[in-house]
């Protein structure tokens, strides 16, 4: 994600593109070609995601101990309308409707991360076990297995425990990685007879960029030029660690797998007859995805961050590169520590060369990469600000991963489109086109041998959405937050991912377009229950407040009423 400012430069350079080159660039060369009409390999995975702080609400109960995130989303002025995460949708209490939904969906895998404040309080796994936060992962597994759907479980979906960035400063600090194994072992040890597909972290780049570097995440520092780079740094080593822990005490028994969750976007040259430019796109991509699959599959970072961050540094008048770097030992260590990918991805950037100057002031990871991004204003952006549909892209990352790590095993662990909080829209025909392109990209990419196992679509519920709160809803499921009961109304998209899902792929044209026509067809019902909703939860004040509260009124009054008679009798 981008922070808002350089969304806005993006736009200002977009405007002055159009206007100064519209002749000479055209937009239209992407124009990538006609739908496949085929099948995924058979056995292929669908699912759908959430993560731990996004969607579990229950923020302080049953001994759960503080996150970042609590103590972040509860700083005013952080998040969109000072919203938190306290409720969110009440997924803690909500297990068994949730697998209902996912089972209507007909989901073959279910990813969801867990709480480490949940299970260690205080992220120190000798200071106090919480037995309760156990028991609702052990339920929530046990459940999915019950209906067949396979858990994939994020150990670390961004909720560090608050005491370990009190206490050490979380990511800036080495001694992360031996409470984070301490906690991936408590979890293979609790969880490890029935979890068959471990990821470590989820998108570690955001953790990186926006934790430590922009501050617009949680734990909210700015130390720009430095702080993401130690972070990625202490990250990288952490996953390893946990990857070597399970290869060494747990697999032989377990007979499970180890990832981690890279997101990336992709980045398409502007002029791809231009070597800078192609060189930036590279470098945008190496910058991002690059960063942590590089060191992870081959070892060390990717050569163009050691040389751009280098020699920034040098003439920043600094010793030695704002980015650390591997002992020999730690690279052997970390090489070959990935037994699948997950690949987040939901969007794509024109990349263009630009230098930016090296004062030691503005060090930024930013201005590392020497590049400027740019979007095709004719591309569709129907949510999130940063969040542009540009299928093509979703196949061409997916080769870059075959052909950068030897054609690893993926899991596509993220992929959708938000719509505006205004919005209350079942009938979400945007987002069906999307999960309709998106997936058939990625169709095509197997077709071209990548590798690609399965696809979790992002996400199963409306949640909350980081710092833009509950103002972006990524749902497949419509989530009413207005109302304390957090009810779910299937959007239109439903029924349509449910077909994908059932056809494992795409059939022919007429009758995807019968899919599509059918599920909104199907939504406008759905609208007007969502519709009633606000009468529905009027009527619930009315039983639960004002009736019991005129009842207990009269039997005062009769009470006072009665005794005033039987004084005057007397
Ligand atoms: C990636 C994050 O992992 C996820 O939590 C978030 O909801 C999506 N991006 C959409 O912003």
């Amino acid at each position: 994600m981008l922070p808002r400012c350089a969304i806005s430069v993006c736009h200002v350079f977009v405007l002055v593109l159009c206007l100064s080159s519209a002749e000479d660039f055209d937009w239209t060369k992407n124009d990538h070609g006609s739908f496949y009409y085929g099948t995924f390999p058979a056995g292929f995975s669908w699912g759908a995601g959430s993560s731990a702080y996004q969607t579990e609400g229950a923020w302080d109960k049953d001994g759960k101990g503080l996150s970042i995130w609590d103590v972040f989303s509860h700083k005013k002025g952080k998040i969109q309308q000072n919203d938190t995460g306290d409720s969110s949708c009440e997924g803690y209490h909500k297990i068994k409707d949730d697998v209902g939904l996912m089972k209507e969906l007909k989901l073959n895998h279910y990813r969801f991360s867990i709480s480490w404040p949940r299970l260690i309080p205080t992220g120190i796994k000798s200071d106090h076990i919480n037995e309760k936060g156990i028991q609702y992962y052990n339920e929530l597994i046990d459940h999915l297995l019950e209906n067949k759907i396979t858990p994939i479980v994020t150990l670390y979906h961004w909720d560090l425990p608050q005491f370990l960035q009190e206490r050490y400063g979380g990511w800036q600090n080495i001694s992360m990685v031996n409470h984070f194994n301490e906690f991936a072992n408590l979890c293979f040890e609790r969880f490890g007879n029935r979890i068959k597909y471990w990821m470590t972290f989820n998108n570690p780049w955001s953790v990186a960029v926006e934790g430590y570097e922009t501050g617009e995440h949680a734990p909210g520092l700015r130390l720009r030029g430095t702080g993401a780079y130690k972070a990625a740094h202490h990250i990288i080593k952490a996953h390893a660690k946990v990857w070597h822990t399970y290869d060494t005490q747990w697999r032989a028994k377990q007979k499970g797998l180890v990832g981690i969750s890279l997101s990336g976007d992709w980045g398409e040259p502007v002029d791809i007859t231009n070597q800078k430019d192609i060189e930036a796109a590279e470098r945008y991509v190496q910058f991002y995805l690059g960063w942590f699959a590089t060191p992870i599959f081959h070892g060390d970072y990717p050569q163009v961050m050691k040389d751009f961050i280098g020699r920034k540094s040098v003439q920043q008048g600094l010793g030695t590169s704002r980015l650390p770097s591997f002992s020999p030992q730690e690279k052997s260590y970390i090489k070959g520590t990935c037994d699948f990918l997950g690949v987040g991805h939901f969007t794509t950037r024109y990349i263009t060369q630009k230098n930016h100057p090296s004062a030691r002031s503005s060090s930024s990871y930013f201005t590392d990469r020497d590049l400027a991004e740019l979007v095709d204003p004719r591309w569709p952006d129907p949510g999130s600000e940063w969040l542009y549909s540009v299928p093509w892209g979703f196949r061409r990352l997916l080769n870059f991963v075959k052909s950068q790590y030897g054609n690893p095993m993926i899991y596509v662990t993220e992929n959708g489109v938000s719509e505006k909080m205004l919005c209350t829209e079942l009938c979400d025909d945007w987002r069906i086109q999307y999960f309709k392109d998106y997936t058939n990209e990625m169709l095509k990419a197997i077709k071209d041998g990548v590798n690609v196992k399965g696809y979790t679509a992002w996400s199963l519920l409306d949640k909350f959405e980081w710092d833009e709160g509950y103002s972006e809803r990524f749902g497949l499921y419509y989530v009413d937050f207005r109302n304390k009961n957090k009810p779910r109304y299937p959007k239109a998209s439903v029924q349509f991912y449910k077909r994908i899902i059932s056809s494992n792929g795409f059939p022919n044209q007429r009758e995807v377009e019968n899919w599509r026509r059918k599920a909104v067809e199907t939504c406008s019902t759905s609208n007007q229950l969502l519709a009633a909703d606000p009468l529905t939860s009027h009527m619930e004040m009315v039983t639960e407040i004002v009736v019991p509260t005129v009842c207990t009124l009269s039997i005062l009054l009769s009470a006072v009423f009665l005794m005033f008679l039987l004084r005057r009798r007397n």
